[in-house]
């Protein structure tokens, strides 16, 4: 800790680094929370990945493991970082050498694959007639900014390696993230954080600021088992049965007024497992 202090001392905290590292937190914050109880109470219907599954599965079925759960370690990897402060680490035993050779190694593991996920399935998009009809300008933004986060924090991790005098971001930008959650910001701290880690910081509040208005609020959803669910709910139509209301007990929903629900013979059923591998 002694040895970040010159650097944050020294740190120029004008009114440009209030507002960017003291103001903006709280207003993302704000827009994200505000807009998903927004998003939630207008928009329930749309509060989907609007899956693509239908019109291709061959390309979706590697690309989207790969980046989910490519973000989902490189999510891990920053609570880590940004949670745990340096001192704890270095309590037990872990070296800042070690902790750098870790995180450099994992995260750049985690991140390189989540870059190819996105890749994949931005390509993908492209290529697929019906997936790209049915990608809107919202769903291309949100690719941009997605896209856009994840290169600058890949580009913090190898500027870090290259340039050895880039101040090391667990004295820098650690302490300011952790500082936001207390609502005691440390603007001296991130001021005193290298260009790059600024420039990954403000993109990545930009996405979470756009995040309740796109596709991305899936990832807010509840129940987790959302998580292990086939893409797409189907309900197929089996026949000859008269115990619908019985018989279908892993169904996810009643049928309310659908002509299934008319035809007391229709058997509605839910495909949980296998679906996704179509
Ligand atoms: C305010 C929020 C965020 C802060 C303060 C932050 C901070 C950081 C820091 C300090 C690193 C360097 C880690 C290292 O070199 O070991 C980093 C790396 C990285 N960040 Fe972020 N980040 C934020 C949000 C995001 C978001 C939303 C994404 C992706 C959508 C993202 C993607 C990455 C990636 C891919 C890396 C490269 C290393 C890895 O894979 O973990 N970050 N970030």
């Amino acid at each position: 800790m002694n040895r970040v202090a010159p650097i944050v001392q020294n740190a120029d905290v004008g009114v440009g680094s209030i507002v960017l590292w003291g103001v903006l937190p709280y207003v993302v914050l704000a827009v994200v929370v505000g807009g998903t109880v927004w998003r939630y109470r207008y928009d329930q219907f749309g509060w989907t990945t609007r899956s693509s599954q239908l019109y291709e599965s061959r390309i979706l079925r590697i690309a989207s493991p790969l980046f989910h759960f490519g973000i989902l370690a490189v999510l891990a990897g920053h609570i880590m970082g940004l949670f745990i402060p340096a001192s704890w680490t270095a309590a037990v035993g872990v070296t800042e050498g070690m902790y750098h050779f870790m995180a450099l190694s994992i995260g750049t593991i985690a991140g390189i694959g989540t870059l190819l996920g996105i890749v994949l399935l931005v390509w993908r998009r492209r290529t697929t007639g019906p997936v790209f009809m049915a990608t809107t300008r919202n769903d291309k933004f949100m690719y941009v900014m997605l896209l856009a986060a994840l290169l600058t924090g890949l580009a913090t991790t190898v500027i870090s390696v290259l340039d050895q005098s880039v101040a090391d971001y667990r004295q820098t930008v650690s302490p300011w993230f952790r500082s936001i959650w207390i609502f005691q910001p440390d603007v001296a701290a991130m001021t005193a954080a290298g260009p790059s880690f600024k420039l990954h910081a403000l993109w990545a509040m930009a996405l979470f600021a756009i995040w309740p208005f796109t596709r991305l609020v899936h990832a807010f959803t509840a129940p987790v088992h959302y998580l292990f669910r086939p893409y797409i709910v189907y309900r197929s139509r089996g026949t000859g049965s008269s115990s619908h209301h019985h018989s279908s007990g892993h169904r996810g929903w009643e049928p309310v007024g659908t002509q299934d629900r008319a035809h007391g013979s229709t058997k509605v059923s839910t495909r949980r497992k296998g679906a996704g591998r179509r």
